[in-house]
């Protein structure tokens, strides 16, 4: 019998490493004194992580004009491979005009420390209003990703990037894993099916039960917390990261379960935002992707399943399979977590807490019911955010 693994390609079929390593190294942080420079934002440098170990595959840097507008316009890279967001570098247009295609640019951190070089190959305007219509689905400013982009600079700049260090992630060390890593974890895990969660809030009885549904039927779990940017009303990263690997410890068998941070930015696009969450997770090496109720949704914005239908539309091309969830709740008739495929009673026995509510009853220091929240959870909440 031959030990065959299956594995998934990465998106685009090879995946990318753009990490200078040794004296390649060493010379371009030589000279990259002398080249002129940016800082990025936060956003933005989690971006270029991204691409330098390969979550973005197959992107090697900044998207350019002709990408951008298939991307924003279609949801194809210009090569034909599905892609949802645009992945860009904005700058003011001061800063644009000072840097001259062809050269290279040194590319900060808010903390002044060098972290990559961009080969400047394009500079372009973009029309913003069009960018948050086709991309968020409205052009409210208060939508937080909405806003995002009209307070970023006008200018997009393009061209591949080279990493000379790693953006850290001290708190969660033992939680950083690069694609090529959890790839490899999976294999030496003997998972040959791998289902990637995405979140950006703590893991409720809601998220247990359709990750442990799907559990069912694939080998193991990649609980993949997105730990970048995010809206100040949700909960901290190193909060949710404490509340992770308690649900974790006491809830979920240890060989079937895997907690890996995603260090990305959330856009809160919904619908669009899904399609790239599960490309990113086709490149962690998951095969398999949940999408459940109003996937990265934020407000009113997005329907319950306008991202389920829209994944839907591509998730051949993507080469990923998607896991749908209808919206999960406690029925204290079932007695049991539920959806409306699996309980005929009405909503009056269905419990349900909005986000808002969540974070007033844990600000006040107030427990939350153990229907919907494991309470080792929910006593980590509490103290998450009574430090605040
Ligand atoms: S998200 O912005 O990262 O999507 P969240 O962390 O709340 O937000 O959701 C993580 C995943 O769980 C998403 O796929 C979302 O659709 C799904 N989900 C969240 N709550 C529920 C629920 N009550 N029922 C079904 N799916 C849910």
């Amino acid at each position: 019998m031959t030990n065959h693994t299956m594995t998934i390609e990465p998106h685009g079929g090879q995946l990318i490493n753009r990490q200078l390593e040794g004296s390649e190294r060493e010379q371009l942080i030589a000279e990259a004194k002398e080249f002129p420079s940016i800082t990025l934002n936060p956003w933005s440098l989690s971006d270029l992580e991204l691409i330098a170990i390969g979550g973005f595959s197959p992107l090697t840097g900044f998207m350019n004009q002709a990408d951008y507008k298939e991307v924003v316009e279609n949801l194809h890279l210009s090569n034909g491979l599905v892609w949802s967001i645009p992945i860009t570098l904005p700058v003011i247009e001061a800063q644009a005009d000072a840097l001259t295609i062809g050269s290279r640019v040194a590319l900060y951190g808010e903390d002044d420390q060098l972290y990559g070089v961009l080969d400047l190959e394009e500079k372009y305007t973009y029309d913003k209003e069009q960018e948050a219509k086709l991309v968020y689905g409205t052009t409210d400013d208060a939508h937080p990703g909405v806003k995002k982009v009209y307070e970023k600079g006008n200018v997009y700049l393009a061209g591949p990037i080279h990493l000379v260090e790693r953006p850290k992630h001290d708190e969660f060390v033992d939680f950083h894993l690069d694609p090529v890593e959890t790839r490899q974890l999976f294999q030496d895990l003997g998972w040959k099916t791998v289902v990637g969660f995405q979140t950006r809030n703590p893991v409720h009885r809601a998220h247990e039960y359709i990750q442990k549904a799907a559990l069912e039927s694939v080998d193991g779990l990649l609980l993949n917390p997105l730990v970048g940017e995010t809206k100040s009303d949700d909960i901290p990263a190193s909060v949710r990261m404490e509340s992770y690997q308690v649900i974790l410890k006491n809830y979920y068998p240890e060989d079937r379960a895997r907690l890996v941070i995603y260090p990305a930015a959330m856009r809160y696009a919904g619908p669009r935002e899904a399609i790239l969450h599960a490309t990113v997770r086709k490149n962690y090496g998951c095969t398999h992707f949940i999408v459940g109720r109003d996937h990265a949704g934020v407000g009113d914005y997005y329907g319950t399943y306008e991202a389920q239908e829209l994944i839907g539309q591509y998730e051949d091309e993507l080469g990923i399979r998607i896991l749908k969830f209808e919206h999960a709740f406690y029925c204290t008739t079932c007695e049991n977590m539920a959806t409306a495929k699996t309980c005929p009673h009405d909503a009056s026995a269905h419990l349900h807490l909005s986000g808002t509510k969540v974070r007033e009853k844990l600000k006040k220091g107030e427990s939350l019911p153990k229907e919907f929240s494991r309470p080792e959870v929910a006593e980590v909440l509490i103290k998450g955010m009574q430090e605040q």
